[in-house]
């Protein structure tokens, strides 16, 4: 039977609950990739520890959002580290999109649509008129055009997603139950999200935090639910 796929956002500074978390995240039903972010990546080691992470697939959530130049130089100076996923916000623009595409190389670009922590309430403060399913839809045609490798979207948006965009879809914003969504909006359980088509499910807090390997667990059973 083919794994569940799931990225693992690593969102700590700390090396040893990093080492902790890569140990204790390992199971045989699941295929486990890792995923490092801001937080992480503008740390004093943690830049030095992904330097020697060998045999691991790694996601640098870098979510470039920037002049095509400046995105461009940014993933020239990342490919000393074997990543294989790397993001970039599509709101950058298809020119920064299709740059940024021809120097990604071996690295799969991930274009990021609207936040999961967004709602449309969210998106209207910030100056944005369009439903978020409309805007998430067209960013995804962006994607498409700029032949970029994969699109992170909510699980919500998924089935509208395939439609345009044929490649990776990668999920965050995933929640066991509805009560604890912190600071995520737009969010639905892991086995909605893969009944929704998607590829990977990122997962950080849900699992990260207190037991690991229990909530490794607690994953998999309700995936057998
Ligand atoms: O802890 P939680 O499961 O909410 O973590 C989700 C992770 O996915 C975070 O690292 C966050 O930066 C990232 N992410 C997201 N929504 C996006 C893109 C990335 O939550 N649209």
């Amino acid at each position: 039977m083919k794994k569940n796929k799931i990225f693992i956002a690593c969102d700590t500074v700390n090396i040893s609950k990093i080492k902790k978390i890569i140990k204790e995240t390992k199971n045989s039903k699941l295929s486990v990739g890792y995923k490092f972010g801001l937080e992480f990546l503008n740390s004093k080691n943690g830049r030095n520890f992904l330097s020697k992470l060998k045999n691991e697939i790694i996601f640098a959530d870098l979510k470039l959002h920037d002049i095509p130049n400046t995105c461009v130089s940014a993933i020239k100076a990342i490919t000393d580290l074997k990543i294989n996923y790397l993001t970039i916000h599509i709101s950058s623009g298809i020119h920064a999109l299709k740059a940024a595409k021809k120097v990604s190389d071996k690295i799969k670009l991930i274009g990021v649509t609207i936040l999961t922590s967004l709602d449309n309430k969210g998106l209207k403060e910030i100056g944005f008129n369009m439903d978020i399913k409309k805007l998430v839809l067209h960013q995804a045609r962006l994607a498409s055009k700029a032949k970029l490798d994969a699109v992170v979207c909510s699980a919500k948006e998924v089935k509208l997603v395939k439609k345009v965009f044929k490649k990776e879809i990668i999920t965050p914003g995933i929640r066991m139950g509805k009560k604890i969504t912190e600071d995520q909006k737009r969010v639905l359980t892991p086995k909605q999200a893969y009944d929704n088509g998607s590829d990977w499910l990122v997962i950080g807090r849900p699992i990260t935090k207190g037991n690991v390997k229990k909530n490794i667990q607690k994953l998999v059973d309700h995936l057998n639910q």
